[in-house]
């Protein structure tokens, strides 16, 4: 059983953020938080009502303070990171996203069916996005049902929360010999195989969820994207795949697939579009599309980095959140150079601000830029919601699971100063008078993996910085 006690800041609404102070989360056996209190004279007085309310003994907890200038933050969740991509971040070179596939992505894609290659890559993944505070993982693997099963075993070893996904493409098409399904059949029995795999390791999907993943529409048949969507009916796994993210992609699928009124109507025809649907961009869908897409009520996951780094274009999340569709974010490693949601975050906000400058109608433009109040939404229960998690994580409520990350900008010396020249703070240089509204935003723009401190899934630490 754990004691968390300072101050909290999480998302209560979209817009707005909730700050705990001189509070105490109570943590039980299983990972839930059991009991929150918060507004004491100090730390002492909220431990103790925290004991009293629970009727726990202080000798059965372990405390953890956050001290001045620490919080604690729930932990993040990528709703779309290729964790077999990991070892190309930051090498994309000048391409776009086709010729950046066979350039770049399907080599090491393909690589990996060396098993030991495969867990050097897969282990420091995991433990690199864990250092920067996501406790959630959405991940594509690779076709390789052996290394997909690894990347799985490594999250649950190393305690991270994980969607895993084993990669379906069985397109002649698009695909390269080298790295395809033989055949629609093959891949839905490859993905059965990671399923069985799974069920084994976590029976009840606590911790590591498979996940139904045909990669795109120019990489599968309908056959193959027909026979996941007849295996998510049966078992009512979540789904993930790539939607409308660069011109060059989207003219592929009307050539392959001329029957189709647009990118998203192939996937709703194969009956792809559901509630556990997340797909990742949505770049350059139309009104209908993204009509449809609420009307599915599947979600979306917003990659601002890949979709800069790749020149996909710009996603109008406001415009999205309009349509009523529900929006995460995701680091689509190695699309996008950086494996960290807050860069995510951060580079949504910008990206953002790059459709608002294409608008002219003042209002319009100022109302589509992204505060850091929503971008931070988008890192945490935004993107629980996406992956359907929303009860569980993103936020800090009785009963839901401690996933969180304890943050430092510094601590307050005698002289009132918050910079400590000794300590290691990152690029945050804290001068004391700041507000936390101002806090978190020097957090979110100027802030690392230096700043994350700890780091929990479930309840179990799963990160400490030295
Ligand atoms: N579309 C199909 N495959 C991929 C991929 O690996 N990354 C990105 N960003 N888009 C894709
Ligand atoms: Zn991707």
């Amino acid at each position: 059983k754990l004691l968390l006690l300072g101050t909290f800041v999480h998302s209560k609404t979209r817009q707005d953020l909730d700050f705990l102070h001189k509070a105490g989360i109570a943590i039980d056996a299983q990972g839930k938080i059991a009991a929150i209190e918060r507004d004491a004279q100090d730390l002492s007085e909220v431990k103790a009502r925290l004991l009293g309310k629970l009727g726990w003994d202080e000798a059965e907890v372990d405390v953890t303070e956050a001290a001045e200038g620490q919080f604690f933050f729930p932990g993040f969740v990528d709703t779309h990171i290729h964790a077999s991509q990991y070892a190309n971040a930051g090498i994309f070179g000048k391409s776009s996203l086709l010729d950046w596939l066979e350039t770049y992505t399907f080599p090491l894609e393909a690589s990996l069916k060396d098993l030991s290659k495969a867990r050097r890559v897969y282990s420091r993944c995991i433990r690199r996005t864990l250092s920067h505070g996501t406790t959630t993982a959405t991940y594509f693997a690779t076709i390789d049902v052996a290394a997909t099963n690894l990347l799985a075993d490594l999250c649950l070893s190393m305690g991270q929360r994980a969607f895993v996904g084993r990669v379906c493409m069985d397109s002649t098409d698009m695909n390269p010999a080298y790295y395809r399904d033989a055949s629609a059949a093959d891949g839905l029995e490859a993905t059965q195989q990671t399923i069985d795999h799974v069920r084994r390791i976590d029976p009840g999907f606590d911790v590591v969820s498979p996940i139904l993943t045909p990669r795109f529409a120019p990489s599968c048949s309908s056959e193959a994207m027909a026979g996941l969507a007849e295996l998510h009916r049966q078992t009512g796994l979540p789904i993930q795949t790539h939607v409308s993210e660069n011109p060059g992609e989207i003219q592929l699928v009307a050539q392959l697939f001329p029957e189709s009124d647009s990118y998203t109507g192939l996937y709703d025809k194969c009956g792809l579009l559901t509630p556990r649907t997340v797909l990742a961009h949505a770049v350059h869908i139309s009104e209908e599309e993204a009509d449809l897409i609420a009307l599915k009520g599947s979600k979306v996951s917003h990659c601002p980095c890949s979709n800069t780094c790749l020149t996909s274009g710009s996603a109008r999340v406001r415009w999205m959140w309009d349509k009523g569709i529900d929006v995460g974010l995701g680091t689509d490693v190695s699309g996008g150079y950086s494996h960290s949601i807050l860069e995510a975050a951060r580079q949504a906000a910008m990206v953002s601000r790059h459709v608002a400058m294409g608008i002219e109608q003042e209002k319009e433009r100022e109302r589509v830029k992204l505060t850091v109040e929503e971008v931070l939404y988008l890192a945490t229960r935004g993107g629980a919601r996406c992956v359907g998690l929303e009860d569980k994580i993103g936020g800090f409520e009785v009963g839901m699971e401690w996933d969180a990350q304890l943050v430092t900008l510094g601590e307050v010396n005698d002289e009132g100063d918050v910079h400590d020249e000794d300590d290691d703070h990152g690029f945050v240089d804290m001068f004391g008078w700041e507000t936390w509204d101002d806090r978190v935003a020097k957090w979110l723009f100027n802030g690392d993996d230096r700043n994350t401190k700890k780091v929990w899934v479930k309840g179990r630490l799963v990160h400490r910085r030295k």
